[in-house]
This record gives structure tokens, sequence and C-alpha cells, in this order.
């Protein structure tokens, strides 16, 4: 891990941490909406280590592989190794999967445990991949269109380019979070973002949808 990273990965702890505490204040539960991924595990750790009234926190996924908890590829696990942990072991934990074989079938069954959440979300932290995707808002997924545009929670959806299937929260859930955080590191996602900057098209580079809220950029080479 660069100085960099971990420098930016404590300076976005203390950010959340500051939301958090802000919206603690007049708020009997808040809602942290966290990415998985490789870049988020040093963000994870300095934010487990943030004193918060943990046991009011309630924690989920922007996005989830359909996958077995145990498995290398599930976020859910990431989350709890690496932020549910030491003071942030008292946070509450809201998986995005269930017994069903496929999303499809499990997606109104997570829906209705998400829908009793804290919303809006106090804090959204995104991570973007090097074909602009954001959350499971995949350039190449035909149901790119319904969650993009959907007043639903959560969408299933199955992605060409991904091993798994995965369920994302859609675009407008994630919309109503007080403050969304773009988390990305290296010149290649720099890059990426910089061509987000340069254009409209939402369906070619999913994380423009997000370019229209105040969206704070954590970037590190
Ligand atoms: C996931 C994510 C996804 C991630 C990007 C970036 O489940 O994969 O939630 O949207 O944020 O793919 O991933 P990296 O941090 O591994 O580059």
């Amino acid at each position: 891990m660069s100085q960099a990273r971990q420098q930016l990965a404590e300076q976005l702890a203390e950010t959340v941490f500051q939301g958090l505490q802000e919206d603690l204040s007049h708020q009997d539960r808040v809602l942290l909406v966290v990415s998985g991924g490789s870049t988020p595990v040093p963000f994870f750790k300095a934010l487990a280590a943030k004193s918060l009234p943990w046991d009011r926190v309630d924690v989920t996924l922007a996005d989830e592989r359909w996958v077995d908890e145990q498995s290398s590829d599930s976020n859910a696990k990431l989350v709890r190794e690496h932020l549910l942990q030491g003071k942030a072991s008292a946070a509450t934990f809201i998986p995005l999967t269930c017994t069903t074989a496929t999303p499809e079938e499990g997606v109104d069954e997570v829906a209705k445990r998400a829908e009793t959440l804290a919303w809006p979300a106090s804090v959204v932290i995104l991570g973007m991949g090097g074909d602009g995707h954001t959350a499971s808002l995949f350039p190449d997924s035909p149901e790119l269109t319904l969650a993009l545009a959907t007043e639903e929670l959560l969408v299933a959806v199955r992605t060409p380019s991904q091993p798994q299937p995965r369920i994302t929260f859609s675009a407008d859930r994630l919309h109503q979070a007080r403050r969304h955080i773009l988390h990305i590191t290296g010149d290649d996602k720099r890059a990426v973002l910089a061509k987000a900057l340069n254009g409209d098209d939402v369906r070619q580079l999913p994380i423009r949808a997000f370019l229209t809220c105040p969206l704070a950029i954590y970037w590190a080479p």
C-alpha cells in the first residue's frame, strides 16, 4: 500500500466519520452505504477505528455479487473482515443476498429488508471500474436502463463482462443519499474519470449518473 493511498483512506475515513456524527446528532440511526472491490480495504480499516456510537449505525453495500458469503468474491465477506471489526463490530450489517439461487428470485426479499433502513443514506461511497461502472451499473448490462430509471430500491443484474449475477441499489436510491463520495486510485481510473467528466452519455460510462449530484472525489496515484 503506497503512502498516498493510505493517507487517502485515512482522510476519507475522517470525512465519513464526520458525516455520520453530524447525522447521529439529530437521528436515532444512520445508514452508511459502502462499495466492495479491492480499493476500500484500507478505508474500512481506518473507519473501523473511529469512535462512533456504532450500535446506531447500519451498514450496507451499494451492490453485491450473488455468491455465498464465504466466497472470496463476496463483498459482505470483505465488509465483515475489514470494516465490522473492533469498535465498528457493534454496527448492524445488512447483506444484499438471501438463500434463493438467483438475484431475480431474491430481490424482493432483500428489498423488504433494505426498505426498513434509515433512508436517505448519510453517506454513499462509490467505487468505479475501468469500464466506468459504479455499484453494479455496468455499461454492458441489459438491466442498465432499468437500474438508471427505476424508483425501486434494488435491481437484479446479469452482465456479460462479469462472472456472477449481481444485485445493485438503483441509481435513484443511491442518488437520494445526503453525501456522495467516489473513492478511486491509480492513473487508469483517473483517465476514466477524466473521460467521464468530458461527456454526458450515462450508458457509456455509468459513473456519469453521479456527476449530477455533488460528488466528492477521493483519488490518489
Ligand atoms: C464490486 C463493486 C464495484 C467496485 C468497482 C471497483 O462489487 O465490484 O462494488 O462497483 O466498486 O468494480 O473495484 P476495485 O476497487 O476492485 O477496482
